[in-house]
């Protein structure tokens, strides 16, 4: 009797497991990202942001780059969950004044363009950091790079961390080391950081990045240093503009790699993906492989949008995605 009372409430105790186990499962699925999550409440949504980035890049073609790279700013501190878009308060200090981004993000009213039009259209229900993931696939492909599908339901944060956007975001002087090193700490591999990197095919970069490079460096192109010098001069110029693939700069491919492999790669950082490290072959290989590339791109970028977004309940919906909602 006792023998079977105790199989009994074994039997019930399992019951109760799996009932934990099947609703665990289920809050795990609906934190979740996905394709469809704005197919019935603002099934407009991801046309609205692709017609207003190709508005944008047809007025400027650069912003297709600073789309990019928001995108990027973004996912790598605390996460995709649009603290990169927060403005400074009287109470708080948000990421735009952290070294890597202080005079050198861009894009910002064209989300907020984007943002109040998605307003009009269906209030409360986009976030701002499902506007810069879909806004960065977009500007890829407008320039002639790959598509792919973006997950979505990311929601927003109520907070942002200038010193996180100060220690993680890798700078232009870093070493092929110290590039790996950063990117590991945000999951991605070495090839991953050299398929990133290829972002790097479109945009502009101010020549205090790439002064010491063009003017010290022995692994350069004597006449790539050259032709930069004249609009980088040792002293002054600190922000004149270069392109960051002298090749093709506004059309997204594979030349920022075979620039690498003749030795024209604006920063330092990037030259260290092909100066004899272990980067070096993937670097070759994608300079001659196009193809492989944008597959391996579109799939690193789908990776990058999913660093710890916000899902469920967390953090808020923006209605102005420069501020905390009241
Ligand atoms: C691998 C390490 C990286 C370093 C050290 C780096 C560094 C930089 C720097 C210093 C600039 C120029 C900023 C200025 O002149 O104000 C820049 C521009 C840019 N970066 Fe990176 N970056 C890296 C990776 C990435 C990644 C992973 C992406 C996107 C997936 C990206 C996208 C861009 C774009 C598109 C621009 C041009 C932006 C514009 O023209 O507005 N970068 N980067
Ligand atoms: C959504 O797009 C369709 C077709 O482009 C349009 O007819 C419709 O009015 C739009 N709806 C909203 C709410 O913007
Ligand atoms: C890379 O840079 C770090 C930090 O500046 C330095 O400690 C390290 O020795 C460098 N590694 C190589 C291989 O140059
Ligand atoms: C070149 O390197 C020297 C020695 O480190 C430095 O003093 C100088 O400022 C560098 N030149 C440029 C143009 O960066």
């Amino acid at each position: 009797m006792a023998a079977i009372r105790n199989s009994n409430s074994k039997a019930f105790s399992d019951l109760k497991l799996s009932f934990c186990l099947l609703f665990f499962v289920i809050g795990l699925a609906s934190a979740q990202l996905s394709p469809t999550f704005y197919s019935t409440s603002c099934p407009n949504a991801t046309s609205i942001i692709r017609t207003a980035v190709a508005a944008a890049i047809a007025t400027e073609t650069r912003l297709a780059a600073s789309l990019l790279r928001l995108h990027f700013h973004d996912c790598f501190v605390q996460g995709c969950d649009a603290s990169v878009l927060l403005d400074d308060t009287a109470t708080f200090i948000g990421e735009k004044t952290a070294l890597p981004n202080d005079k050198s993000l861009r894009g910002f009213e064209v989300i907020d363009n984007i943002k109040s039009q998605l307003e009009n259209s269906c209030p409360g229900v986009v976030s701002c950091a499902d506007i810069l993931a879909v806004a960065a696939r977009d500007s890829v492909n407008i320039r002639g790079g790959p598509s792919w599908t973006v997950p979505l339901g990311r929601r927003d944060s109520t907070t942002a961390n200038r010193d996180a956007a100060n220690s993680d975001l890798p700078g232009p002087n870093l070493n092929l080391s110290g590039l790996i090193a950063s990117f590991d700490k945000k999951g991605f591999n070495a090839n991953e950081l050299v398929t990133l990197s290829g972002a790097h095919t479109i945009g502009e970069a101010r020549c205090r990045f790439f002064k010491n490079r063009i003017y010290n460096e022995s692994n350069v192109n004597p006449l790539f240093a050259l032709a930069l010098k004249r609009n980088c001069p040792t002293s002054g110029g600190d922000d004149n503009l270069a392109n960051l693939d002298v090749t093709t700069p506004t059309k997204f491919d594979n030349a920022y790699f075979l620039n690498l492999v003749f030795l024209k790669g604006l920063f330092h950082s990037d030259q260290q993906l092909f100066n004899g490290g272990s980067t070096h072959s993937l670097v070759l290989t994608y300079s001659i492989t196009p193809a492989l590339f944008r597959s391996d791109f579109a799939n690193a970028m789908i990776k990058m949008g999913n660093l710890s977004p916000l899902t469920g309940s967390a953090g808020q919906i923006r209605i102005n995605c420069r501020t905390v909602n009241n």
